[in-house]
């Protein structure tokens, strides 16, 4: 068996199939519909994290991937090769497989974007918030590992707290808050860095939040907010139901493509544009290029100086 040399964590895109339709996804917009990945493909992923990377975790992603027909039967196959399970979920058919999801010990993040019904079902586009709800309680009566995950975006800033405390109600002990990371076609929906940075700070000295643990996911530049999260892009990567290998779940991009795992080498994978960007951060202005906190804080999310959320002037050497 070859040498371990590489660090990925690992999320595998199943199925690029959903059936909902967030504002925010890239599901909607970027990524061919309706690829599944076939039997064959799911075992030459295994063997490649097998044989070629540390990779302890294995998450299965999308799309939605539980409406990929074999998604237990792969569960299963991981399982048994003694990967930790994590299943990223809209939690829509978590009532269906909450039990086998007990039975390989694999833990669930479910999204819930909004405390009530109509807002979260704006979100998401989809009446579905009850059966996510009931989903939920199901997979903690039977004793799933479940935590929950919000995206934080212009139409549920303001209810961001109060979705922390409607979870725990639920019974959620570990829930986490993203922002919107931006594409092109989400853009009205996204948030600027001093306002995430604020909404992070209530969160973290918010006197009610007691009894959850909260985890803020992403980075903010040093110099506009504080929170000691860096992209994991260039850490990570996400590989498609095609193998195509991609930075991470936000940026499958043409353009950061790493290669494909079943046509290119891991070195050609590692030494790829598309991985090297954000090794080399190519993207960062002077201001960045001399501050002494570059290498920790990496200028924040790519796509928000892809995307122009971010400019120059923004930032300031520290
Ligand atoms: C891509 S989804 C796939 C799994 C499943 N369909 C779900 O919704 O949980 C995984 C997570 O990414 C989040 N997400 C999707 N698009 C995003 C974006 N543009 N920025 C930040 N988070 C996003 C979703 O809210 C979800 O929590
Ligand atoms: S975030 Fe998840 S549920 Fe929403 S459209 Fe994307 S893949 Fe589907
Ligand atoms: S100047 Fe750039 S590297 Fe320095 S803290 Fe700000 S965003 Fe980060």
């Amino acid at each position: 068996m070859a040498a371990r040399p590489l660090e990925y964590n690992i999320s595998l895109n199943i199925t690029n199939e959903c059936n909902q339709n967030c504002i925010f996804c890239k599901a909607n917009e970027t990524l061919p519909k309706m690829e599944k990945i076939s039997k064959e493909n799911f075992l030459k992923v295994i063997e490649w994290a097998e044989s070629y990377t540390k990779a302890k975790d294995f998450e299965f992603c999308g799309g939605e991937p539980t409406l990929h027909e074999e998604l237990i039967d792969f569960i299963r196959i991981a399982y048994r090769k003694g990967f930790n399970l994590r299943l990223l979920t809209n939690g829509t058919r978590l009532r269906k497989i909450a039990k086998d999801l007990k039975e390989y010990n694999v833990s669930v993040q479910v999204s819930v974007e909004a405390p009530f019904e109509s807002l979260h079902n704006r979100i998401v586009g989809r009446n579905s918030f009850r059966e996510v709800i009931e989903g939920i309680k199901e997979a903690l009566r039977i004793g799933v590992d479940v935590s929950t995950n919000t995206t934080m975006n212009r139409l549920n800033l303001n209810h961001v707290l109060e979705t922390i405390l409607f979870v725990r109600k639920l019974g959620i002990r570990k829930h986490s808050i993203n922002y919107l990371v931006p594409n092109p076609a989400n853009l009205e929906h996204a948030l600027d860095y001093k306002t995430i940075s604020e909404m992070y700070k209530k969160i973290r000295y918010y006197p009610d939040i007691q009894g959850i643990v909260i985890t803020t996911l992403n980075p903010i530049p040093k110099c506009i907010g504080f929170n000691d999260k860096q992209c994991s892009a260039g850490i990570s990567c996400t590989i498609e139901p095609n193998l195509d290998v991609y930075p991470c779940l936000f940026t499958q991009f043409e353009y950061l493509k790493m290669g494909n795992l079943a046509e290119d080498t891991p070195e050609a994978l590692m030494e790829s544009k598309g991985y090297r960007i954000f090794r080399e951060l190519p993207h960062l202005p002077e201001e960045c290029r001399r501050c002494i906190y570059l290498k920790e804080c990496k200028g924040g999310c790519f796509c928000f100086w892809r995307f122009k959320l971010l400019k120059p002037c923004d930032v300031r050497r520290l």
